[in-house]
């Protein structure tokens, strides 16, 4: 889940590139997108094989741009045969809250497919444009596999563009052809399905021992094979194998869905932003060398266009000037960060990586040269020393510079600081959070103002107490530990130790 909230930033810019802008059609009077409300929706969606219901709210933009586009879907497909329904829920709605919970509605538009009177439930993962929609669902409503007789029903059936998994059979029977027909139905909502006998009738015209899985892809080695037909493993290797070697993220919305599947890998991502217009040639192959070297060694790797790419920079704290650069988000949200990198020098510097060499990017503000008023400033880059190895007991405001609880607080902090101002064990500081990177080991922060309290020994404490003089001037006194006068020393090597755990 914080793997999720973290990329969120970047999943936000790829889904405003996503959002079709389109006039809205001009007053349609019959509506062909069905209305549905917690009053009727089950009766409805039990009477129908096949659904589509978007869950939308009034206010949120994305659901505005596509809604025309999606009614011209719902009236080319009031037709079709068999039938395809089109709903829409305001998710907003109070009394629509609970289904939208059971719904897992995260967030506006989220389209679902229900079928069998709503037994299954599965992700709409088509286009939003009206002909994208009416294609998609003409898809998603016929059979999960379409058989291949000839070199015809190839030509129709495989999209060349897409990825594409076949079953190449002895016959149309037996286990493995059922396992294959219920992974189809599975992953229908993901990827396009077909079987055949007769591996030549398939663009790639390799042989093949029957039978075979076959994923057909628009890139890298173009196909791969598998052999094993139980449902688990198919899905694992379809997953793998419809993996691109490099992620290509740039304009081309062709290129999107393989974007979104980059972030919802667990892996370790790395990313290089390099001007394609000037300097993809110099890097495509020296950064392919190194992405072949590492696949399956637990790193994705994506190629972004700065032209596309200048939100997720923002997101990595990073500038234009300093591209073509390569960042590796880790597991624990760590970044580790190669500004100006040369083409030659991306494999020695992820190598330096995987084996630990390469340091942590914490993004900062300078150190301020004055720090004199009576709430210190913090920056990312004094943390360790004004705060973990001061020795002193530090109460620290993570703020925003626009919240307005934050502003309400600064003058309650600066009354604190001012009565502690003759104890020099005692320190009231802040720190911008919005500039600069918070170690998340150390630190929740999931709203502004955030308030830890730092013990000498290190101890961390959220305050969640009162906003007032009185209350955070007792909480600071029951919490300091006293200075272990005795031996200064030992204290110091205590502190250091703790601090160290905490990492
Ligand atoms: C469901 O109920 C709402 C609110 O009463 C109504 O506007 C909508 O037309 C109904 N839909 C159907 C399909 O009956
Ligand atoms: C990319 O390079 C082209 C050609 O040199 C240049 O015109 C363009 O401004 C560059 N784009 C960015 C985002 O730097």
């Amino acid at each position: 889940m914080a793997r999720k909230k973290v990329f969120s930033g970047i999943l936000a810019i790829l889904s405003v590139l996503l959002a079709v802008s389109v006039a809205s059609a001009a007053g349609e009077e019959k509506e062909y997108v069905l209305t549905l409300d917690h009053t009727n929706f089950s009766e409805t969606v039990s009477k129908l094989n096949f659904i589509v219901v978007e869950f939308y709210a009034p206010w949120c933009g994305h659901c505005k741009k596509p809604a025309p586009e999606y009614e011209k879907a719902a009236s080319v497909l009031s037709s079709h045969d068999p039938p395809v329904t089109l709903a829409k829920v305001d998710a907003n709605e109070d009394s629509n809250r609970d289904l939208a919970s059971q719904y897992e509605v995260q967030g506006f538009p989220t389209i679902k497919i229900l079928r069998d009177g709503g037994k299954t439930v599965q992700d709409y993962k088509g286009p939003r444009e009206a002909d994208g929609i009416v294609t998609y669902l003409k898809k998603q409503v016929g059979p999960a596999s379409s058989e291949i007789k000839s070199k015809e029903d190839a030509a129709n059936i495989i999209d060349e563009k897409k990825v594409f998994v076949v079953g190449v059979f002895q016959e149309f029977s037996g286990e493995k052809f059922e396992n294959f027909i219920s992974l189809a139905e599975k992953l229908r909502s993901d990827y396009d399905f077909g079987h055949t006998l007769d591996a030549k009738l398939l663009p790639s015209g390799e042989p093949v021992d029957k039978p075979t899985l076959r994923l057909l892809k628009p890139f890298d080695e173009l196909f791969a094979d598998f052999q094993d037909f139980q449902v688990d493993a198919m899905e694992k290797f379809i997953g793998e194998a419809s993996t691109p070697i490099i992620t290509i993220f740039d304009q081309n919305p062709e290129n999107h869905p393989y974007v979104n599947k980059f972030f919802d890998s667990p892996n370790d991502k790395a990313m290089l932003f390099v001007n394609f217009s000037s300097e993809l040639s110099a890097f495509k192959s020296k950064y392919n060398d190194v992405a072949v070297l590492y696949k399956g060694k637990g790193v994705s790797f994506l190629l972004g266009d700065l032209e596309t790419s200048g939100g997720a920079l923002q997101y990595f704290g990073l500038k234009e000037d300093q591209a073509p650069v390569i960042v590796i988000q880790d597991k624990d949200q760590q970044k580790f960060i190669k500004p100006n990198v040369e083409p030659d020098q991306l494999a020695t510097w992820v190598k330096d990586y995987k084996e630990g060499k390469v340091e942590p990017f914490i993004r900062s503000e300078p150190i301020p040269e004055v720090n004199n008023e009576p709430v210190k400033v913090v920056v990312s880059d004094s943390l360790e020393n004004m705060v973990f190895k001061s020795g002193k007991n530090v109460l620290l405001e993570i703020y925003a510079p626009w919240c307005g609880h934050c502003k309400k607080l600064a003058p309650i902090l600066d009354e604190v600081a001012v009565s502690f101002e003759n104890d020099p064990d005692v320190m009231i500081a802040k720190l911008d959070g919005t500039a600069n990177d918070i170690p998340g080991k150390k630190f929740d922060v999931q709203g502004y103002p955030t308030v830890y309290f730092i013990s000498a020994t290190g101890n961390i404490t959220p305050y969640e107490g009162d906003r007032t003089k009185d209350d955070i001037i007792d909480f600071i006194q029951k919490n300091r530990d006293k200075p272990l006068q005795s031996d200064s020393i030992k204290s110091d090597s205590v502190k250091e130790e703790s601090a160290k755990d905490e990492l």
